[in-house]
Parts: C-alpha cells; sequence; structure tokens
C-alpha cells in the first residue's frame, strides 16, 4: 500500500522518531506535522493536548495517511486512547520506557524526564503503578527544554544550566537508568551524558516505535511494498528553519514546507 505513514509531534522532536522509521522502513513513504506553533504541548490541558491531536489526525487522515505515528510522548499519554476510539486507522503510540528501565536497574533508582503533561497523565500514572512498584523512580518536568530545542538553543548555555539542574537530583538519587519521555529529548543525549557520565544508561523509545510500526503494518498488511525508496513530506506552522537544520544529515528524499494548520 502505497499511502503514506502520518506522523505528528508538537514540534520538530517527533524528528527523532520519524528517523527510526524512516531507517527501518526506507520504502514507505511518510508526511510529518509539526504543530510547532502550539508547543510546548506539554504546558497545556488534557483537553488543548486531546483537541490539537485531533487536528493534526485529521490532516494527516485527509492527506491519506494510513496509519498513524503519535511521534509525541505528551499527546499520547493525553489523546491516544480517544484518537482510537475515533478514528479507524490503527494508532502507535509512545510512552516513557519505563518498564525497561525498572526492569534493569541495580540500584532500584530510575529517573525519568518528561513533560508537565506526560508526568501528570492517568496513563502514565498507571505505568508506573504496573511497572516501578518496588523502586525509586526520581521523576522530572524538563520545563523549557522544548522551547530551546525548537528555538535552535541545542548547544546554549542556557540548555546546560537547566540539564544540570534536573538531571543533579537524579545523581543525589544514585539512579543508574535515565528514560527519556519526551521526543525532543534524543537531541540533547550528548549534553546529558556529559552531565550525567557514562555510569548512567540512558533508555528513549525511538526504535522501539519502529519496530511496534513495522509489525502493525505487517499485521494490518499494509505495509509498501514498492521497492522505490518512500517519499517524505514535513509540514511545519513556524519557520523552517530549525527542522532544516534538525534534518540536514538525512540522505532520503524530503520535502520541507511551511504551512497553516
Ligand atoms: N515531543 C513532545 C513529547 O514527546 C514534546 C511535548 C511538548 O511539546 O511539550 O512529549
Amino acid at each position: 500500500m502505497h499511502s503514506p505513514i502520518g506522523i505528528f509531534d508538537s514540534g520538530i522532536g517527533g524528528t527523532s522518531i520519524w528517523k527510526e522509521i524512516a531507517a527501518l522502513l526506507p520504502n514507505e513513504n511518510t508526511i510529518y506535522l509539526a504543530d510547532s506553533l502550539n508547543a510546548p504541548y506539554g504546558e497545556k490541558s488534557p483537553e488543548k493536548i486531546i483537541e490539537f491531536s485531533i487536528k493534526n489526525t485529521e490532516l494527516l487522515l485527509n492527506k491519506g495517511c494510513k496509519l498513524i505515528v503519535v511521534a509525541c510522548n505528551t499527546a499520547t499519554t493525553n489523546a491516544i486512547e480517544f484518537l482510537r476510539s475515533t478514528y479507524d486507522v490503527p494508532f502507535i503510540g509512545i510512552e516513557p520506557a519505563i518498564k525497561p528501565a525498572a526492569l534493569k536497574t541495580q540500584t532500584n533508582n530510575i529517573g525519568i524526564l518528561a513533560t508537565k503533561g506526560t508526568l501528570s497523565s492517568a496513563l502514565f500514572f498507571k505505568t508506573s503503578e504496573l511497572f516501578a512498584t518496588n523502586i525509586k523512580v526520581v521523576e522530572q518536568v524538563g520545563k523549557g527544554l522544548v522551547q530551546l530545542i525548537e528555538n535552535g538553543k541545542l548547544h546554549s548555555d542556557e540548555m546546560n544550566e537547566l540539564l544540570k539542574k534536573y538531571l543533579s537530583p537524579m545523581l543525589v538519587n544514585n539512579i543508574d537508568y535515565l528514560v527519556l519521555g519526551c521526543t525532543h529529548y534524543p537531541y540533547l543525549i550528548p549534553q546529558i551524558q556529559n552531565i550525567i557520565g557514562n555510569k548512567v544508561q540512558i533508555i528513549d523509545s525511538g526504535l522501539a516505535v519502529a519496530k511496534q510500526t513495522k509489525a502493525v503494518l505487517e499485521r494490518y498488511q499494509i505495509k509498501n511494498n514498492s521497492v522505490k525508496k518512500g517519499v517524505h513530506h514535513f509540514f511545519i506552522n513556524t519557520d523552517v528553519d530549525v527542522l532544516e537544520t534538525i534534518l540536514s544529515e538525512v540522505k532520503s528524499e524530503i520535502i520541507i514546507q511551511r504551512f497553516e494548520f
């Protein structure tokens, strides 16, 4: 099936998921929506997050998408149940990888960096209850990180200061695994690793989401069996500059366009 896979995020962070999907499924066409105008979702109410998720989903469905990847922890944890019960296409979401971290920890202390919207969601609460019963989870809201990334300030002093502030309590609590619960944060891995050193392992779920996408395409028999490489359209409702920079090393055929939505 040649129809594209639709992917959306509150901004450019979900491209960390898109990269994994494009690498694992090179023949699939994709459409990516970066709702940067409304970022950060993490500071909005659940109702607002659901409203944005509906808008993004309907746009992708109007563009003929066969499956939708909610490449945003905040939108997944607040809106995916609603989306699944409302629309007919399969949805893949991303949630903080509490389970693998809880299974692997030796110190019984894990850290999680995510948005306020994710950490306060019912779905996150349920997952923590289920998998992190006998361990300490040091939760930290990454307030300000998404905005800095969206503004192209990935390698700024401001970013470093915020990261130090957020990660220090985790180090004090002797964590050995750090879960990245926001799709923007994989772009911060070098900076984070500099602060936490190599005794703490970072867990992000990008590859797991790509594998799940592949499995669902196979289950529904909607994979693109063409031998041609996929074409990738990116739509963003603010300036294209930062998105272009973040995708500058991508070799696949990509088209980036500003689009009001
Ligand atoms: N990439 C989104 C996530 O995974 C960022 C949320 C936001 O815009 O605050 O949660």
